[in-house]
């Protein structure tokens, strides 16, 4: 009896810890929103969230230019793009929230992928130049400017338009490495699920670069882009569940996640492998959490079966992206934009791509620049690459020829 009340009243100060622990993160939770600019500091302006919300949560804001530390390059943005994770971090659903601010989100910058022009370097950089056009990954990507590890970039190819490179960040690594996670090799069959998305329209085409061969699942509307960007088979999920096909694959490279452990394990050779690299498309969708807890499962159920299930996360590393750089630059890669917006506006580009249809990759470009000496003009830009349809489409396979 004495032991039982001793066990009951441990459990009730656990939990009015916890709530006071609660209550003191959540309301303590806080951001840079409230920090003005100190006098004579240099100016840009910056997409930012100060606060969860729909998309319409984004503003554009006028914040303090960064300066470069020892190991950082001062980069000129000229395009920056959008990624499942930016949605889903303005939104802030509550399990991500317990990692990324309570109340308010901590740090306020969207998006992560970008390409510029180095403006400056600090004291410890020595493989990058003012002057170098380069694409990497850094929180806070859809500003005039950013200041970026020097192993966070690599050097842009000079066939990719800056509007392309922005869109290879997380998105191309997260292809490149659920493939690799995949032990992708060449000869092998690949099945990608998900395939006309940002990741998904990289991982088809990394996937031919290693000389596999492919089949892409999407919808009727994109089994076209699938086909242009290099797909051998293409499966309309509408039409057709691809998992009751009888042909078997050695890699699935799941984007999406809506099928049962047991239907995916039927899908693969023995000794294949289903690399677990998402949930489906941007925002926030019924059926999300179940998906991620089905990942979960399949990964701990592969333990004891034939076929292996490989959940990953993915990581911002120079050698990846310079991997990614030179399949551009051979023509292998090309970063496929549906459309490109403005720097002003970046809320409407989120408020489609919540709807979780697009194709390939949205791009937001900063044509120009509010500097010390004025407005620069929009300047060097080669037109908007969105027209995939009349343009891109065409070229896929092979770069277009842009002088820089
Ligand atoms: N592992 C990691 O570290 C990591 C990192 C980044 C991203 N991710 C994951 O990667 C996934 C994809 O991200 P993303 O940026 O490519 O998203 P996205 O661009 O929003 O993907 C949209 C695509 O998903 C397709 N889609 C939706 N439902 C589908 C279905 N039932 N079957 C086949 N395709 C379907 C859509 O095609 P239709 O219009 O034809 O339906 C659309 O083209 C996300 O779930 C994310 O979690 C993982």
């Amino acid at each position: 009896m004495k032991w039982k009340r001793i066990l009951k009243r441990s459990a009730l100060v656990v939990v009015v810890l916890l709530f006071v622990w609660f209550q003191v993160a959540y309301w303590s939770s806080t951001n840079d929103c409230q920090r003005s600019i100190p006098p004579g500091g240099e100016r840009m302006k910056a997409i930012k969230f100060c606060e969860y919300g729909p998309p319409d949560i984004l503003k554009l804001e006028e914040v303090e230019k960064p300066v470069p530390k020892d190991n950082e390059l001062l980069v000129r943005v000229r395009a920056a793009s959008l990624n499942f994770i930016d949605a889903g971090l303005v939104r802030g659903p509550s399990v991500l929230r317990l990692m990324v601010g309570l109340r308010k989100p901590k740090f306020t910058g969207f998006g992560r992928d970008f390409a510029g022009v180095v403006e400056a370097t600090g004291k410890d950089v020595t493989e990058f130049k003012p002057g170098d056009q380069i694409f990497g990954v850094k929180w806070g990507a859809i500003a005039e400017y950013v200041c970026v590890r020097k192993d966070r970039v690599a050097l842009k190819p000079a066939n990719i338009t800056f509007e392309q490179a922005g869109a290879v960040g997380l998105a191309g690594l997260t292809a490149l490495q659920g493939l690799q996670t995949g032990k992708i090799h060449a000869g092998e069959k690949v099945l990608i699920n998900g395939a006309s998305g940002g990741v998904g329209t990289f991982a088809l085409q990394i996937a031919k670069a290693f000389d596999t061969e492919v089949t892409a699942v999407c919808s009727t509307r994109n089994v076209e882009i699938a086909r242009t960007l290099g797909a051998d088979h293409v499966i309309d999920y509408t039409k057709e569940d691809f998992t009751k096909r009888e042909e078997r694959y050695d890699l699935l490279f799941d984007n999406v996640n809506n099928h049962s452990f047991s239907e995916r394990r039927l899908l693969l050779k023995p000794g294949g492998i289903c690399v677990l690299a998402g949930i489906g498309s941007a925002g926030l969708h019924k059926g999300q959490l179940g998906r991620i807890a089905g990942n979960f499962t399949a990964a701990w159920r592969s333990r004891f079966v034939d076929q292996k299930f490989e959940s990953y996360v993915t990581t911002s590393n120079q050698a990846d992206l310079k991997f990614l750089s030179d399949l551009m630059a051979e023509g292998k890669v090309t970063p496929f934009v549906e459309k490109t917006y403005s720097l002003d506006q970046t809320a409407d580009a989120l408020r489609y791509f919540e709807e979780g249809h697009a194709r390939g990759k949205l791009v937001i470009k900063i044509s120009a620049v509010v500097t010390s000496t004025g407005e620069l003009t929009p300047d060097e830009y080669v037109p908007a690459t969105g027209l995939w349809e009349t343009e891109t489409m065409r070229s896929v396979g092979r770069p277009r020829e842009v002088n820089h």
